[in-house]
């Protein structure tokens, strides 16, 4: 049976840090689901499928990838794919107090899926989707924290060609 990690998230956008985090991730387990899911405390830039497309072209050179979206709780979602895993980056302390919660919520839900944190890249630990869009927003240069494909959505979105 191909063990299953799920790398979840609201990607919006996908930067380089998470990219580092699905390439690591992949690297170890034999499939990697990303997925795409709401986080109802953002209100979203990107539409779910636009955040989907801007995944599938940043993968799209590694073949145990795969991008879907879920509408609902992670822990149904990593049943119904019969996931062993779910891998979540991990930047600074900062981190830990929201990731301990949500861990430690979505092993109430189901204690036989494992999380696993990887620690993002030190040239990615200042990085966010949210600092990208600051920057971006402004016409600032991002072209080495993202994707060449987000940099230029984030223009297209800005319109700060
Ligand atoms: O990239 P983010 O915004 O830090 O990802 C957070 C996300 C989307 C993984 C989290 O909000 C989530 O799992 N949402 C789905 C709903 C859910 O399962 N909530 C229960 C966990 S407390």
């Amino acid at each position: 049976m191909v063990k299953i990690a799920v790398v979840p998230g609201s990607f919006d956008p996908i930067t380089n840090g998470h990219l580092d985090i699905i390439t690591r991730g992949a690297s170890i387990f034999e499939q990697v689901n990303v997925v795409v899911l709401n986080n109802s405390s953002k209100n979203p830039l990107f539409s779910v499928e636009e955040r989907v497309k801007l995944i599938e072209d940043a993968t799209a050179h590694l073949p145990n990838v795969r991008v879907e979206t879920f509408s609902g709780l992670l822990m149904d979602y990593a049943e119904n794919v019969n996931a062993s895993a779910i891998i979540r980056g991990l930047r600074a302390v900062s981190d830990f107090e929201y990731e301990m919660q949500i861990t430690s919520m979505n092993r109430v839900l189901n204690d036989e899926i494992e999380t696993f944190f990887i620690m993002t890249k030190n040239q990615y630990s200042f990085l966010s989707s949210s600092i990208v869009k600051e920057v971006a927003k402004y016409g600032g240069y991002i072209g080495e924290l993202v994707p060449p494909q987000v940099e230029a959505a984030l223009k297209i979105k800005y319109d700060t060609n």
